[in-house]
């Protein structure tokens, strides 16, 4: 768990946004709630220098990597950046491609926490080779770094992503703060991907998620302003019966309370962190309603009755859906409501207002 600069802020991060952002991380409650890391994404980077190491802009990075790493230590959180695979990151910055060893040195020896490794400019690389070698210069600099590997699902991260020793893989092109449409960036290039697209393309890949080894569904969009809070509402839930990663990616010194209420629900947020660890399954659809279900580890189910659609909807989860037999009495709390529902037999059914959820607990 953790915020990201890209969502919101694309390349214009500097030394002093990215310390208010951390402020802000531990003020508003996000800290409490278990985000941790604090990652700078595209475009920290300007150049090499005369011996090849990565140079950060010194306009917007004044103190250096180094220092603003020490600032959010200092607040009890964790650092993270980017960097590509290829020669040149997305954004055109110097890529790590031959310098992979060179660059983990260099980012152990400023304290980073925590490498998104993209896949723009790769050329013929092949995918798992590429980032099991940045895996292992990461190993060799003697310090735990986690590796998120961003490489949008094109060669099939989840089938090779754990044993190159990433911690997570993206599953798709880059999230848009919308709730439903693949997008083309440019005619002949596919796509950018609203919510319900990037589930879609989640709901087969369930297996292939667990601890310390994520399908990762990209970073958050709530609070950007593209979408209303019920969706907000609606994508948060959905990521977290994903197992998704939870990165943030709105501005924190600034948030709405609803907002801050979505991104800071802790009964929400423990369903994402569960230790049993597993990715929740479509278990139930027809049309646009559908029930999500994550077994935890007590046993429990997180459940979710999702209606994608434009008009309100009763929906019910039967409990042979959740695997369970028909005639357990289990309990049911809604947290969204924060309030324990009371016991039910067979199934639980609910109105659901369009684009909206309703995330219960349900407990034989
Ligand atoms: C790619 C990634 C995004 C972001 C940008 C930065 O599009 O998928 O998440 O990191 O690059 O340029």
């Amino acid at each position: 768990m953790g915020w990201n600069s890209w969502n919101k802020f694309a390349c214009n991060v500097d030394e002093e946004m990215i310390k208010s952002m951390a402020d802000a991380m531990v003020k508003s409650g996000m800290k409490d709630a278990g985000y941790q890391y604090v990652n700078i994404d595209d475009c920290w980077q300007v150049s090499r220098d005369a011996d090849g190491n990565i140079v950060a802009d010194p306009q917007r990075f004044p103190h250096g990597m180094k220092a603003l790493g020490d600032y959010i230590h200092s607040l009890g959180l964790k650092f993270g950046v980017y960097s590509d695979a290829g020669s040149k990151t997305c954004a055109g910055r110097p890529g790590g491609l031959g310098h992979e060893y060179q660059d983990a040195l260099q980012y152990a020896a400023w304290g980073v926490d925590y490498l998104k490794y993209d896949w723009c400019n790769t050329t013929t690389q092949d995918a798992e080779a590429s980032y099991a070698n940045m895996r292992a210069a990461l190993d060799a600099s003697g310090r735990p770094i986690v590796l998120s590997i961003c490489e949008w699902g094109t060669a099939k991260p989840w089938l090779w992503g754990k044993e190159a020793g990433g911690n997570s893989w993206r599953t798709t092109g880059d999230i848009k703060d919308r709730w439903q449409g693949k997008i083309e960036w440019k005619p002949g290039n596919c796509c950018s991907y609203g919510v319900l697209d990037i589930i879609d393309a989640e709901a087969e890949l369930y297996s292939y998620a667990g601890p310390g080894h994520w399908n990762d569904p990209d970073m958050l969009e709530v609070g950007n302003g593209g979408m209303t809070e019920t969706e907000y509402r609606s994508h948060f839930s959905l990521w977290a019966i994903l197992a998704a990663p939870l990165i943030a990616g709105n501005d924190l010194r600034d948030m709405r309370p609803g907002v801050r209420e979505i991104l800071t629900n802790k009964e929400v947020i423990a369903v994402d962190q569960d230790p049993l660890g597993r990715q929740g399954e479509r278990v139930w659809k027809d049309g646009d309603l559908e029930v999500w279900s994550k077994q935890l580890l007590d046993g429990g189910r997180a459940v979710i009755l999702l209606n994608r659609g434009k008009a309100e909807r009763e929906i019910s989860a039967n409990w042979e859906n959740l695997g369970y037999t028909n005639h357990i009495q289990a309990s049911v709390r809604d947290l969204w409501r924060h309030k324990d529902l009371g016991k039910f037999a067979e199934r639980f059914s609910a109105r659901v207002a369009p684009h909206s959820v309703v995330m219960i607990i349900v407990r034989p």
